[in-house]
Parts: C-alpha cells; sequence; structure tokens
C-alpha cells in the first residue's frame, strides 16, 4: 500500500507518538458509555510497548461545543485496565507538563495525554506543511522519536495531530490504520457478485455512495432500505405518504430527484423495498408496496423485503453494509436491521462500515462480518473512493 507500518520500526528503546481514535459515545454524566473504539487499538497499543517502546497517545474527544466534549482521565483508565501494559493520564497535551510525563515513561509503558481538541489549532484544518508548524505539532516532535498513526477513524480530518508529524518525523500506519487500509482500499479485488445494502437516515451519503460504486463498476446490486430506501421507493414512483416524505425531504431536498436520476441510468442494478414497517397502537405493522400510502412514516422495511435481501445475500461473493435497514433503536423496528444484516454475513466476505452500522450490530449481537470499520466518515469516503489525506501524508 507505500505505507510503512510496523513491521517496518525498530521500536526498542524509541519513543511513539500515537495518534488513535477512542472518539467514543458518553454518557449523560460524561462517562465512557461504549469502548469498542478503545478495544479497537489495543493491538497497536501493546504490540508497541511488548516490542520496548515508550508510547505516548494522542487522542480526541467529542466536537468543541458539542455534548461530548470531555477529557479523557476515563479513556485512560480505562485503555489501563484493557490494556496488558500499564496507562497513565496525563491532562496536557503539549505543554511542558506533558513533554515531562513523556519524558518520563519508561520501556513499556504508556501515557494518554489531553484531548488534542482543547485547543483551538486541533479543530481547524490545514495543509500538511502549515499542521507540522502548528504549536501541538512543533512542541512534541522534540519528544518522540517516531510517529504512528492509527487513527483511521478520524482519517478524513486535516487537523494537526493527524497529519502534521509525517513531514517531520518518521511516520507509520498502526495495524488499524493497515488493516482498514488493506480491506477499504482493495474493494475492487473482492469477490463478485458484489452487493451493497445502503441504509440509514444520512441519505446524502447512501447517494453518493451508490453513485460511486455504480459509476465504477464496482457493485453488481445494491439493496436499498431505510429512509434512503424510501427515498428510492418514492423515485421509483411509489407514493409512500407525507410523514415518510416530509422526513426525507427535511434531510435532503434533492434526495428523491438524485435517487431518480440513478435509478434512470442503473435502474437494473438498484433493489427498493418491497414493503415497509410503520408503527400503529404501539405495534409493528407491515405494509406492502401496493397498500401504500400510509399516514405515519415508514420505520423499518417488512418481511418480504427482509426474505428478497436475504436471497441475494445467499449467493453473494461480498456484501458491504452501511446505514441500516431500520431505527434499530427502537425493538419494534429492529427486524429489519437484525435479519438483513445476519443475512449479509452468509455472503463469502462481509464488510461493515463504520459508524451507526457499526452501533447496530454491537447493539443486537451480531457477529461474523470478515471486517467490521472503525471509522464512520472515513469508511465512508473509502467507499466513494475518495483519498484521505492522514493517509496520503503517510504515503508520501
Ligand atoms: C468520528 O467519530 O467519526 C471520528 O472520531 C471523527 O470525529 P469528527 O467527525 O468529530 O471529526
Amino acid at each position: 500500500m507505500g505505507i510503512s507500518t510496523l513491521d517496518d520500526l525498530t521500536v526498542e528503546d524509541a519513543t511513539v507518538g500515537v495518534r488513535v481514535d477512542i472518539n467514543s459515545p458518553l454518557t449523560a454524566d460524561g462517562r465512557l458509555a461504549d469502548d469498542a473504539r478503545l478495544d479497537a487499538h489495543v493491538g497497536t497499543l501493546d504490540e508497541l510497548l511488548d516490542r520496548g517502546g515508550r508510547v505516548a497517545v494522542l487522542a480526541h474527544q467529542g466536537r468543541p461545543g458539542g455534548d461530548e466534549f470531555a477529557g479523557l482521565e476515563d479513556h485512560a483508565a480505562r485503555l489501563d485496565e484493557m490494556l496488558e501494559y500499564p496507562v497513565a493520564y496525563c491532562d496536557a497535551t503539549f505543554s511542558a507538563e506533558a513533554r515531562d510525563a513523556i519524558a518520563a515513561l519508561d520501556a513499556g509503558e504508556a501515557v494518554l495525554l489531553e484531548n488534542t481538541r482543547f485547543y483551538s489549532e486541533e479543530y481547524m484544518e490545514f495543509p500538511a506543511e502549515e499542521a507540522a508548524e502548528t504549536f501541538l505539532v512543533d512542541r512534541l516532535v522534540p519528544a518522540f522519536d517516531v510517529f504512528v498513526n492509527d487513527a483511521f477513524a478520524a482519517a478524513h480530518r486535516s487537523q494537526p495531530s493527524m497529519i502534521g508529524f509525517p513531514p517531520r518525523l518518521p511516520s507509520y500506519a498502526g495495524r488499524v490504520m493497515e488493516r482498514e487500509l488493506d480491506v477499504l482500499g482493495h474493494i475492487e479485488e473482492t469477490p463478485r457478485p458484489r452487493v451493497y445494502a445502503l441504509g440509514g437516515a444520512k441519505i446524502a451519503d447512501a447517494l453518493d455512495v451508490a453513485e460511486s460504486v455504480l459509476e465504477r463498476d464496482l457493485a453488481d446490486q445494491i439493496l436499498t432500505s431505510g429512509m434512503t430506501g424510501n427515498a428510492f421507493l418514492e423515485a421509483s414512483g411509489v407514493w409512500i405518504g407525507d410523514p415518510s416524505h416530509d422526513a426525507i425531504v427535511d434531510r435532503d431536498a434533492t434526495a428523491i430527484d438524485d435517487a431518480s436520476a440513478l435509478l434512470e441510468e442503473y435502474g437494473d442494478r438498484i433493489n427498493v423495498p418491497e414493503d415497509v414497517a410503520i408503527g400503529r397502537d404501539g405495534e409493528r405493522v407491515e405494509v406492502a408496496v401496493e397498500d401504500l400510502p400510509v399516514d405515519q412514516p415508514a420505520l423499518d422495511v417488512g418481511d418480504r423485503t427482509i426474505a428478497a435481501y436475504a436471497d441475494t445475500f445467499e449467493t453473494a461473493g461480498t456484501a458491504i453494509l452501511n446505514g441500516p435497514p431500520g431505527v434499530f433503536e427502537e425493538e419494534r423496528f429492529a427486524k429489519g436491521t437484525k435479519e438483513v444484516f445476519a443475512a449479509a454475513t452468509r455472503a463469502e466476505y462481509s464488510i461493515v462500515g463504520g459508524g451507526d452500522t457499526a452501533a447496530a450490530l454491537r447493539r443486537h449481537g451480531i457477529e461474523g462480518f470478515d471486517h467490521v470499520s472503525t471509522g464512520g466518515g472515513a469508511a465512508l469516503r473509502m467507499l466513494t473512493g475518495d483519498s484521505l489525506p492522514a493517509v496520503e501524508v503517510l504515503r508520501r
């Protein structure tokens, strides 16, 4: 892949700056609500420590002004439990206090530095050469011998801690980054027929993926569901009813026209739902396409669609999932997500885009995929064939 990995790095006695993405959901009182993203980096961090590195970890949590914008003390405590080696916490990122904490590390010890986004320059996007001159990078470069970027999930961000070190230090991809690029960067080599299941409420993202993979002839079939499926249903000439229509247009005013254009050009490869599920008197009610419109929003796909999509996966070489088929957070509308996703594991090879899709799998304990991406936006960018700034800079 043209990028150096941990296989190319001599770790022993080196001080390694490692950027991870442990940006996680928090509870209302600011505690970690899910440690899946931390778990993903355990392999990279334990390997560096096991090989005798002194490891300084950089990470962000939330966005300035957002509810989940918080310090990383809890994350450090959890990493300390998860890793085979000790992880301390330092409530500074690049000040003298942080640099002292790094200098005090012994081989086989790690410190998690404070949320990079507590510093405003970290929430700006720069070209790599300018990122390399920011305070955060400039102060930390002398403290590190090498830099490892394992934060695939933030690789679409041109922020200093993501792209500023490679112009100044020998830099390597960590194991998470390596595996994600290996899988998501080589979709065209996966077995065919290749089936993309595109659902969820981020209709514009799903339409971008659909357009890109159809245009590049990467997709043999697209199975639409969720609000994305509703947009395609309407674009195919079925009137679902005002509530579903309004929800689509509220999200994305051009979604139905965009879906129509895709259907016109690639209709033979795009599948739309055959039925939907709505809520009535607290119950799930399934409505066939022939019986639409309905006066309630369509919040899941129904049994007919589930069966048709499951059939397609039976003979699929590769299944690629992005976006849940229904409102999986509510049990009565989780059936489509549970059953369509479980059927996708029967394809010869299966890949899950991150974000909401991975969260749906975890919530419903659906397992058996070959690759579950740690990235939301980053995975999406790769699925649409875009390059990622943090990867480009590692390649240079
Ligand atoms: C993510 O959660 O997708 C990454 O951590 C990036 O976070 P951001 O979208 O706030 O930059």
